[in-house]
């Protein structure tokens, strides 16, 4: 217990090192005490927990190009630096833990989640660390790169027909159907966190990303824009910082009908979450965009910022682009849910870059995360 103590102090202080050396980060906050907003669960002395530990805590950078941040103070947060990959390692964390707490998650049982991907990553990384089995009936339509990463990390993947996000309306929500059938006939067997109606979802980003946010700007956040799939970090964040400040403005980005932006969802097409539908009041602005404009966007994240975005991070800086008239100065973040890394035929597909353009990005770009074995 001791050993393991030391190797994740040692852990905790490379990632500090890491950040702090990065002088384009801001403040980056009271680390310690967020830490320990991950629920008991998941720091038993019998596992490894060392990633699980190391979720939240993720960089905020100035986008600085005149094409973003001319008259305005722009910061993404960079949720690729999230173990896992993405934003969905906050949700994922907390679900588990969640469930472990009220024992409906135990050794030996399988967690059964419908996902369009970025959730199932996160899952299937910490219940591996934790002793889980895993199963996720997920969307045809997502990225071949996605699926390869889940099945090598041990998850039995069902897939079906949905096209990409799992949908929650009837008749279109095969992959969320799917899965609860499943566990409905063995409940003993399965666990299924349900991102779409769990309120550790909301928790993850209200007790998590929200504080980041406020210390991270020192309380001066004015507008906060992020897209939305299941409306975890819309609501949990938009309600921590209204409380903080009611006047900051919470800006949801959604993508047009029939859409390629993996993780986010169209609510013309779909039915709203729960998750959502519990506090749809915190969001002041809905803007919708264009698969064409958020994939121009990655472009020019990567040729003006020298970044390595995923397409939602272009579909969130299109929102902006829509509203950014009228915003007000002061800071306004964005939320940047993953990198390129699982987007490679996505981005050949639709001519966001050529193969050679995308290498060079993924070697040259600033703010990579270090690689990780799923
Ligand atoms: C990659 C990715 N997935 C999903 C989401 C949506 O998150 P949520 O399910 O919390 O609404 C986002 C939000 O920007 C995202 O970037």
């Amino acid at each position: 217990m001791r050993y393991l103590s030391l190797i994740t102090i040692v852990i905790d202080r490379i990632f500090q090192i890491r950040r702090e050396c990065n002088e384009e980060f801001i403040s980056i906050g009271s680390r310690n005490r967020l830490q320990m907003d991950v629920p008991a669960a998941a720091l038993q002395e019998n596992v490894d927990a060392t990633s699980i530990r190391q979720v939240g805590n993720t960089p905020l950078v100035q986008l600085t190009h005149s094409r973003f941040g001319e008259e305005k103070d722009v910061f993404a947060k960079l949720e690729w630096f999230n173990p896992a990959g993405s934003l969905k390692a906050r949700p994922a964390s907390w679900m588990i833990s969640a469930g472990e707490d009220r024992g409906l998650l135990k050794k030996g049982m399988t967690i059964m989640e419908p996902t369009s991907g970025n959730t199932g990553i996160a899952i299937t990384k910490f219940a591996r660390q934790l002793g889980y089995k895993v199963e996720l009936a997920i969307p045809e339509g997502v990225s071949s790169e996605t699926k390869e990463k889940l099945r090598s990390g041990g998850a039995k993947l069902l897939v079906t027909e949905d096209d990409l996000c799992p949908r929650v309306g009837p008749g279109t929500d095969q992959s969320i159907a799917l899965a609860g059938a499943l566990i409905h006939n063995h409940p003993d067997q399965y666990y299924m966190p349900n991102q779409y109606e769990n309120e550790a979802n909301f928790l993850s980003h209200y007790r998590g990303t929200g504080p980041e946010i406020w210390e991270q700007t020192h309380g001066k956040v004015k507008t906060f824009i992020t897209g939305i799939g299941t409306g975890g970090t819309i609501t949990g964040v938009g309600t921590y910082l209204k409380e903080k400040d009611s006047s900051i403005r919470v800006i949801a980005v959604q993508p047009q009908k029939n859409h390629h932006i993996q993780g986010l969802r169209n609510l013309d097409e779909s039915e709203v979450p729960e998750v959502l539908k519990r506090r749809y009041d915190v969001i002041d602005e809905t803007v919708t965009v264009t698969d064409d404009e958020s994939f121009h966007m990655v472009n020019e994240l990567a040729n003006n910022e020298n970044l390595f975005p995923g397409p939602s991070s272009g579909a969130v800086m299109a929102g902006f682009q829509k509203v950014v008239g009228s915003l007000d100065n002061g800071p306004i973040v964005v939320i940047f849910g993953d990198d390129a890394s699982k987007y490679k035929s996505v981005y050949k597909e639709f001519g966001v870059f050529t193969t050679e353009a995308y290498e060079k990005l993924r070697i040259n770009s600033r703010f990579q995360r270090d690689s990780e074995n799923y």
